[in-house]
């Protein structure tokens, strides 16, 4: 099993319909192909872990890279694991911009959120205990 977290930047137009429209597809597709994870959004940043078969989670990964509805990826990490975290959840979904700075900072020890310096760790740890709260 392979683990992989990136953040993102929602394009100017991505809105609740577009995120709709990314959880409806997302949840069918990921259920098809054994994926399964968790996506944070703040309004303005995706952070968003995804595990699965290694090959089924970096295709995943290709056809994510390449949608207009962000832009600015960065891969936090990878790691190989034996079990899942998010067995039950083929597309998790967490918006609380409070919760999220709370629990950043609960992490991190920092006040300015930047989500793109996490390292895979914090990463893990950040939306495993958001996972808790939803
Ligand atoms: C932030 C973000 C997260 C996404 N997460 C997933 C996901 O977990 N699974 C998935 O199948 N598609 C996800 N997508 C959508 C894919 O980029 C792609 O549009 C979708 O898989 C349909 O691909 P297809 O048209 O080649 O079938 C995500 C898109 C964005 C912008």
């Amino acid at each position: 099993m392979k683990s992989l977290i990136y953040s993102s930047h929602a394009s100017e137009d991505t809105d609740l319909n577009v995120l709709v429209d990314i959880l409806t597809i997302a949840k069918k597709k990921n259920e098809k192909h054994g994926i399964t994870g968790m996506l944070i959004f703040d309004g303005k940043i995706f952070l968003h872990y995804i595990e699965g078969e290694p090959q089924k989670v970096d295709q995943l990964y290709h056809n994510i890279q390449h949608d207009s509805r962000h832009h600015s990826l960065k891969i936090l990490g990878t790691r190989l694991h034996e079990y899942r975290l998010f067995k039950d959840w083929s597309m998790g979904y967490m918006n609380n911009s409070s919760q999220i700075l709370k629990t950043y900072e609960k992490i991190t020890g920092r006040m300015e959120p930047d989500i793109n310096a996490l390292d895979y760790r914090q990463a893990q740890l950040l939306i495993s205990n958001l996972s808790k709260i939803v």
